[in-house]
């Protein structure tokens, strides 16, 4: 078998004094990584886009962009969100920090730098890193699954991705925080993950399934959680699983559960769900056009989905709908 290389990892130090990057460098040489140095803050981020360094050593005091904002940018991009940074400061005073910690600095280092306190923060953040970079692998493990589940069936194709997004647009539309609106993308991806647990017989039948065949297709909602349940990132998204086919009417599936019993976020994915298997080809059906689909869930408002919802999701999807790319779908 051949053996897992290890990726090296990355260390962007910031300093726009050329001799602190050199004795920081020169601190760092017994550490395993590779070190990367910027002497102001913009092209410190151009570096962070470029590189994806593992841990960032930030001067507070630079020219152009001190190390405050270059953290707080750093800390609302994508890439640096996960990025864990430390403030290199003269600065010894509590408010120093306080304003460090509301830009999101992890750790603080005072200048005059002390080796064995450099080295052993940089190591200890680095295995912090790595732990990070598993998590984003077991999210790409469940991505993947969920793509699988698509590759068994080619009428589903791009299916989640599309219901993962317009998810994302009703929690934007009802001012949902961040996270749920992250939740909510994620969640319409990876809904149907259990799927990969039912047989293809049944998956794939083109006709009616009998009592006994939607027995067994039911079972993907507890199937996703089993496979999802154990990995601690997509710990919030177990109920938008497991309840994707509940009904306001407390006729679904699988705990009956009614009304505002149903997670919210649960909610928003049935109709983005139901939506998009309602305008899709299916073996046994050409797919409905926009707005048959539409009226189909205004049927079933008020029963099958939740009312104020989809007349949040009718708003949603006509501006989508009236933009061009989305229009030749
Ligand atoms: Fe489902």
């Amino acid at each position: 078998m051949t053996e897992r290389v290890k990726r090296e990892q990355v260390v962007l130090v910031v300093d726009d004094h050329p001799l602190n990057l050199e004795l920081i460098e020169g601190c760092l040489a017994d550490v395993d990584c590779r070190v990367i140095t910027a002497t102001d803050g913009i092209e410190a981020l151009e570096l962070v886009k470029k590189e994806c360094p593992d841990l960032v050593l930030l001067d507070v005091m630079m020219p152009r962009m001190d190390g405050y904002e270059v953290c707080q940018r750093l800390k609302e991009s994508p890439e640096g969100k996960l990025l864990p940074v430390v403030m290199v400061t003269a600065l010894g005073q509590i408010a120093d920090r306080v304003r460090g910690l509301e830009v999101g600095a992890d750790d603080f280092i005072v200048k005059p730098i002390e080796r064995v306190e450099l080295v052993a923060r940089v190591r200890s953040l680095l295995r912090v890193k790595q732990l990070y970079d598993r998590l984003d692998d077991a999210q790409r493990t469940i991505f993947a699954l969920a793509r699988a589940v698509e590759a068994k069936d080619h009428s589903l194709e791009d299916h989640t991705r599309r219901v993962g997004l317009n998810a994302r647009h009703v929690g934007e539309a009802l001012g949902l925080d961040e996270e749920a609106v992250d939740d909510l993308l994620w969640g319409g991806v990876i809904h149907d993950i259990g799927k990969i647990g039912i047989p293809d017989s049944i998956l794939l039948k083109a006709g009616p399934l009998n009592v006994e065949e939607f027995e067994t297709i039911k079972r993907h909602v507890f199937i996703g959680e089993e496979i999802a349940g154990p990995l601690r990132s997509a710990h919030d998204l177990l109920p938008i699983i497991r309840h994707h086919h509940e009904r306001v009417d407390g006729s679904g599936y699988p705990d009956g559960l009614a009304g505002d019993a149903i997670p919210l976020l649960a909610r928003i994915v049935a109709i983005c769900d139901a939506y998009d298997a309602l305008i899709s080809d299916r073996p046994y059906r050409p797919g409905l056009s926009h707005s048959e689909a539409l009226a189909t869930l205004d049927r079933g408002a008020g029963t099958q989905w939740d009312a104020d919802l989809v007349k949040v999701f009718h708003t949603i999807v006509n501006d989508l709908v009236s933009e061009p790319e989305a229009a030749t779908r």
